[in-house]
């Protein structure tokens, strides 16, 4: 199996190497990496965010581990050649329409929860979000008004084909968790969200089991905060999808600990954290490598068959933290690496 290892930008690779530390220690056989350069990183060596060569060497492989993009030299450049471009790129080419999201509280961090210990305690939800639609990959520019203002536009859809595809990843999804789905959306205003609706709904009768509720994106926001532990399986369009992972990420302490999974029909995954590549604490050693070494499990466990390997992963990313590893997003002043080496003493154990 060969897994393509994109490291990217700022923290990126620095979440990255301590991923690999955490899979180099498991041995499993037959696993091979292959780094490629992604990002600020690739445009900077080769003029294009996404180089034809990194593009291949994801299509080739079984599975890609992704750090992150972005680099603030980079955000004036035409937009077809900033570091965001790879990501999005990726997850078009390659068809990664199905974006898991968990985030389920290490009851250790509860304290680290910016919400009160016996609400942030029940978390345990996932967002699916769609990753190839929406006001993302729509028509966009600048253009004048009549009266000669500028104008920047990006034109929001879906289609039903894209819809019943993340609805089915959705239900299914809920069906190995507790049943509850919520699709969360903006019917009351946009004609995108109300087909989204009509299309969830219609593909909820071949999940008789499954509860399915609708609720508003400005709503969903708030009761996010007001009582996550209501939530199961989240079911959203690629923009509010973003925000509200974003969201759930600081509800269990960090988003610093959200990993992701970004599948396509068969499985094939892209696993990055949720989060960015932090040019504020890159080079420093502060960062959090634990939602890239939890991604690196999701990854072992849809895409590569390893689900022991993923258990035990997660397990130790528990004992660490349960022994008081902190990085600083949690309150701590261990580094990025101390991070990692609290990992593999917690897998060696
Ligand atoms: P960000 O997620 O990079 O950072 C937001 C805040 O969270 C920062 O204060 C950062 O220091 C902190 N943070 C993020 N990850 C952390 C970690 N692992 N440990 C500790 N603290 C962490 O978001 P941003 O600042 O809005 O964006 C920075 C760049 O990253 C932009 O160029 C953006 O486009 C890009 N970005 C890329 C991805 C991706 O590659 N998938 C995701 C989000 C943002
Ligand atoms: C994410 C990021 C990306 C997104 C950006 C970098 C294109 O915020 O993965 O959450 O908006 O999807
Ligand atoms: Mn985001």
């Amino acid at each position: 199996m060969l897994v393509a290892v994109l490291p990217g930008d700022g923290i990126g690779p620095e979440v990255t190497a301590q991923a690999l530390r955490v899979l180099d220690a498991l041995a499993l056989p037959d696993l091979t990496f292959e780094e490629g350069l992604v990002g600020g990183a690739a445009y900077h060596a080769k003029g294009h965010p996404l180089p034809p060569e990194t593009l291949d060497l994801a299509r080739r492989a079984d599975a890609i581990l992704f750090g992150a993009v972005g680099d603030p030299t980079c955000d004036n450049l035409e937009r077809a050649l900033r570091p965001e471009q790879a990501i999005l790129g990726l997850r078009k080419e390659l068809t990664l329409f199905s974006n898991l999201r968990p985030a389920k509280m290490f009851p250790e961090l509860a304290e680290d929860s910016t919400l009160r210990r016996e609400i942030a305690e029940q978390i345990d939800l996932l967002i699916v979000r769609e990753l190839n639609g929406d006001v993302y990959f729509g028509e966009k520019g600048m253009r004048q008004t009549a009266d000669g203002l500028r104008e920047g536009y990006d034109i929001m859809s879906y289609n039903e084909a894209e819809v019943r595809r993340i609805a089915h990843s959705a239900f299914k999804a809920a069906q190995a968790r507790r049943g509850l789905l919520c699709s969360v959306d903006k019917a009351n205003v946009l004609e995108t969200s109300q087909l989204w609706r009509d299309v969830v709904t219609e593909v909820s009768k071949e999940y008789p089991g499954i509860t399915l509720s609708h609720m508003y994106v400005d709503n969903a926001a708030m009761q996010l905060v007001r009582n996550p532990g209501q939530f199961d399986v989240i079911v959203t369009g690629n923009l509010f999808g973003d925000i509200l992972s974003d969201q759930a990420s600081m509800c269990v302490g960090s988003i610093g600990m959200l990993a992701s999974a970004s599948l396509d029909v068969n499985g094939k995954g892209l696993y990055e954290p949720i989060h960015g590549s932090a040019p504020d604490i890159a080079g420093q050693g502060k960062a959090n490598p634990l939602a890239t070494i939890l991604s690196a499990a999701m990854m072992l466990r849809f895409s590569l068959g390893q689900a022991e390997a993923a258990d035990r992963i997660e397990a130790a990313v528990a004992k660490a933290l349960a022994g008081g590893a902190r990085t600083a997003d949690l309150g701590g002043v261990m580094s990025t690496s101390a991070m990692g080496d609290a990992v593999l003493a917690a897998l060696a154990a």
